[in-house]
């Protein structure tokens, strides 16, 4: 079984992530950095080239390939349970945790960083409202969800490891 950590963009996942793996002894994946390694090229450029539907396709298959592994933890990027194809082959294999954040906060998280096209926007804070209100319900698909917005990485670590699924999971 595999720890899959979702939520939007600037909710910690890929600090998270790493101490979850760190805690555990398993491996981190971060699905963006695959597709990058494997193709060669920056999820900003993918999206430049050949748009986000183009994109999408490749995250799908991304994820495919990497829900057939075990023991990792697994870092899908804000978009990934928009499918519900996604949705169903990492619950396969995997508990889907959602980290969540204001969008004030997620705006202060996000706002000097450009690697993000969907925020390439001139009122990047209504847009992180709009997207945040219109993924809420495949947000809600989650197994559970950690709201980071006042936590530490090491808190959310905690609240992570310490939720009875997480931990029935590692019990067994
Ligand atoms: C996206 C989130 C990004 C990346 C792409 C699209 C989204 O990942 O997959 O830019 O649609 O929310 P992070 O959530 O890791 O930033």
């Amino acid at each position: 079984m595999n720890i899959v950590l979702t939520g939007f963009m600037g909710t910690g996942k890929t600090i998270v992530g790493l101490l979850v793996a760190q805690k555990l002894g398993w491996k981190y994946i971060d699905v963006d950095n695959t597709i990058e390694k494997e193709r060669g090229c920056s999820i900003s450029e993918i999206f430049a080239e050949h748009g986000e539907t183009h994109f999408r396709s490749i995250e799908a298959e991304a994820i495919k390939k990497l829900c057939s592994m075990d023991k990792i933890v697994l870092s899908c990027g804000g978009g990934a349970v928009l499918k519900k194809e996604n949705i169903t082959n990492l619950e396969k294999n995997g508990i889907i945790v959602c980290l969540k954040a204001s969008a004030e906060a997620i705006y202060d998280r996000v706002k000097k960083d450009r690697s993000r096209p969907l925020l390439q926007v001139e009122d990047p804070l209504s847009k992180i409202k709009d997207m945040l209100k219109a993924r809420e319900p495949f947000y809600k698909r989650c197994s559970f969800s950690v709201d980071t917005t006042s936590k530490t990485p090491a808190e959310i670590t905690e609240a992570i490891c310490n939720h009875p699924s997480i931990s029935s999971l590692l019990s067994k």
